[in-house]
């Protein structure tokens, strides 16, 4: 609900409120973000300068109190009095925007250009300020418990101007905090750091041309005392894929001012008499119930609000990829050999990844070109796909359309096509970015990628683009609405087409993409070890639903770490569940270890991809009313492990469950050359009987079940032994290192009625 009240904007989700009043000096004042209050409740917050600072510049000579400096502002100035960061440059002109008019408007503002925006029920704030010749609207739209903030400018005089930098938001906010910041690279994406916001300025930026794993978007202000279930928590992004910029500096009067937008490094957009310019929607959510209360509110609004409406809630499938397992070695007759196999496995989706097309042998040639390959592939994409659904599956394919090799058709034919400058051309992964500020270039991908979906009856597009882009600032910019053109031309028309976005795996995790796609490929890093930090840390921000999330082959292929299949299972459980692996080379044993898995995925697929995601100490839980589903992880194992307790999330205290194990087998190579020991003949672990049998037969490892009530569960239930070193037992549990167990918790009605 959005009021105005006695001078006073009250914006009040179900557990937060934005209170904003325009003040003496038409500055639009941010009296607070944060806990649920009443407009009424404006004067409690409101911040005194008294007899004022030392060294203020003042609105009003003589009135100690109309420093701009000292204000808690939703917007300000540049040049006039607040020195603190500004969130509009006009390369040298001061800016100093006064109100002018308000509007209270039911729903969203759509944009004007092609940036996406959130959408579904809402309320939107509009402030109109003025300056002489511009007119800056500021956008505030409230989505259930989530605010988001943009801003447009209007060139309305007859002088153009140049805008070196524009954000989308500004929030002064009272308090200390730390912001935590999610970096990487290739591989090693979404890697969390903390650091106190104090007097120098901590800055989030990519400038890669797109949000990059350098430096997710997303960032995080929270209280030093918050915890994972308490304290103030307050959860940052920006619905855009391009270069964005986010900061938080504490000023000497103890106000930490947060800007969000596109990175003003090397932005320069000349604004001529009637332009606009219109910034992406920056996103925040605010909780007193610490990470995991922010978290929720996050997951809620970007499987509400930010993905396609057909996909809300909509279960993804369970699919299969070929990259890992055959990378560009492929044919006809081993796509459909590994589709049997995944079928029989109970995949539901058969994706065909990279290589399919023009002389794409390696990663050196073809991108940009769109013709099957018929060596590889003699009864093109149409034939394979036919026999594909006749198994009962559906067919996806791989795109990179942002790139082009210099060894393709389309780079022989127009070379002018590549987004390229004065100087010679920069490859990365032997590749060039298309100009898609181009239309030609825009139609040429709209129109093949159209093509081929439809002829193919392909229902799930990989979206690749595997370079950072050499464009700067306001080209890079252009670049990204010239993407967004094209996504939304080629999925608007076809929603029900599933769109995983991928960039060398996370390096375009963001919710721009998210508003054409559900899901993306969060990493090529699929390492359960490594995947922990990477879905854990996303997870503060992106609801699991949106992990593309796959079990690979052991020893992986990055880490070179011999993790467990069932580790594998569990973490990609949490997430959109795939395989990605030779199955050809897999043992009987591990096929029915899939099969099992794949079957359990589906029964509760509706609570791992869309149930309540709780990051528990050494694991994760979601949950839904009735079923929770927990896993625990570990690294190294130790000698003489102690009592185990698991302590559950968000049970209903009152109510009854069921709580039981995932079963798992273990194979008996786990246990070596002690097999000699009970065996009645001398075994030797590396012989051919011992070999042989570990590839047959297996052995059932500790299974847990009892009833409990919610309240004894989150007090902790106890786990069964782990393995001692002192002999097998059904009754103990046997882990290896990088183990993990799963537990299912489901509500059990006939236990409450005794
Ligand atoms: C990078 C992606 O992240 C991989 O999953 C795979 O699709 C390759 N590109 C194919 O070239």
């Amino acid at each position: 609900m959005i009021e105005y009240k006695d001078g006073v904007f009250g914006l009040h989700g179900e557990e937060i409120s934005c209170l904003l009043r325009v003040n003496a000096y038409g500055l639009l004042e941010l009296l607070h973000f944060g806990e649920k209050v009443r407009t009424e409740d404006a004067e409690a917050f409101t911040l005194r300068q008294g007899i004022g600072w030392g060294e203020a510049v003042l609105l009003q000579e003589g009135n100690t109190e109309s420093c701009p400096d000292a204000m808690a502002l939703a917007w300000s100035g540049a040049g006039r009095g607040d020195y603190r960061e500004s969130p509009l440059e006009l390369g040298g002109i001061p800016t100093d925007f006064r109100y002018e008019s308000h509007e209270i408007l039911t729903g969203v503002v759509p944009m004007e250009s092609t940036l996406p925006q959130a959408q579904g029920e809402a309320e939107t704030l509009r402030v109109t300020m003025t300056q002489a010749g511009l007119t800056l609207e500021l956008y505030f739209t409230l989505f259930d418990d989530v605010l988001s903030r943009r801003a447009v400018l209007k060139n309305v005089g007859e002088t153009p101007v140049t805008v070196t930098k524009m954000m989308s938001s500004l929030m002064d906010l009272y308090g200390e905090y730390e912001m935590s910041t999610f970096d990487g690279g290739w591989i090693a994406e979404v890697r969390k750091h903390t650091l106190p916001v104090s007097e120098s300025r901590i800055v989030n930026e990519s400038t890669t041309g797109f949000s990059s794993h350098r430096h997710n978007p997303g960032f995080l202000l929270s209280e030093p005392e918050a915890t994972e279930d308490s304290g103030r928590v307050y959860g940052f992004n920006i619905i855009y894929s391009g270069d964005h910029y986010a900061a938080a500096q504490r000023s000497l009067q103890g106000l930490t001012r947060v800007v969000q937008g596109i990175s003003p490094a090397n932005f320069c957009k000349v604004l001529n008499s009637g332009e606009t310019l219109e910034t992406p929607e920056a996103v925040m959510a605010f909780s007193t119930d610490g990470f995991h209360g922010m978290s929720r509110k996050m997951h809620k609004f970007i499987n509400i609000h930010v993905i396609p409406a057909y996909w809300q809630g909509r279960e993804r499938p369970v699919l299969f990829n070929s990259w890992e397992g055959c990378m560009f070695d492929f044919n006809h007759n081993r796509l459909l050999r590994l589709a049997k196999d995944a079928k029989d496995l109970g995949c539901e989706l058969f994706v065909l990844d990279d290589g399919w097309f023009g002389e794409r042998n390696d990663d050196t040639a073809g991108l940009g070109d769109y013709t099957v390959n018929r060596k590889k592939l003699p009864h093109g994409l149409e034939g394979l796909a036919k026999k594909v659904r006749a198994m009962g599956m559906q067919f996806g394919l791989w795109f990179e359309p942002e790139a082009v090799n210099i060894n393709s058709e389309l780079y022989r034919k127009h070379p002018d096509w590549a987004l390229t400058d004065e100087f010679a051309p920069l490859l990365s992964r032997h590749e060039l970015l298309l100009d898609l500020r181009k239309e030609e270039v825009r139609d040429y991908i709209v129109w093949n990628v159209g093509k081929l979906l439809d002829e193919a009856g392909i229902t799930y597009v990989k979206w690749d683009m595997n370079r950072h882009s050499t464009a700067l600032g306001t080209k890079a910019h252009d670049y990204i609405l010239g993407l967004y053109d094209v996504l939304g031309r080629i999925f608007h028309p076809r929603p029900h087409v599933l769109l995983e976005s991928c960039s060398s795996g996370g390096n375009r995790f963001d919710l721009g993409m998210l508003c054409y796609g559900p899901q993306i490929w969060c990493s090529d890093n699929t390492d359960p070890i490594e995947r922990q930090v990477i879905q854990e840390n996303l997870s503060y921000l992106y609801p699991q639903s949106t992990f593309g999330a796959h079990v690979s082959a052991a020893p992986h292929a990055q880490t070179l770490r011999n993790t467990p299949l069932c580790t594998r299972g569990n973490v990609s459980f949490f997430g959109c569940l795939g395989y990605e692996l030779d199955l050809g080379q897999l043992l009987k044993l591990e096929k029915e270890e899939i099969r099992g898995q794949v079957a359990f995925y589906k029964q509760y697929r509706r609570v791992f991809q869309f149930g309540e995601f709780r990051r528990l100490k050494n694991g994760w839980q979601v949950s839904n009313g009735e079923t929770a589903l927990a896993a625990v992880f570990r690294g190294l194992l130790h000698a003489a492990p102690g009592y185990e307790v698991l302590r559950l999330k968000g049970l209903d205290r009152e109510k009854c469950y069921h709580f039981s194990t995932f079963a798992r087998k273990l194979r008996i190579g786990q246990f070596g050359s002690l097999v000699k020991h009970v065996a009645p003949v001398n075994l030797n672990p590396n012989g051919l009987i011992l070999r042989a049998a570990d590839r047959h037969i297996t052995m059932p490892d500790g299974a847990q079940e009892c009833r409990a009530g919610g309240a004894a569960l989150m007090a902790g239930i106890r786990l069964l032994p782990l393995f001692r070193g002192t002999g097998y037992d059904e009754n103990q549990r046997t882990l290896t290192d990088f183990g993990s167990e799963l537990f299912i918790i489901e509500e059990d009605k006939s236990c409450e009625n005794n």
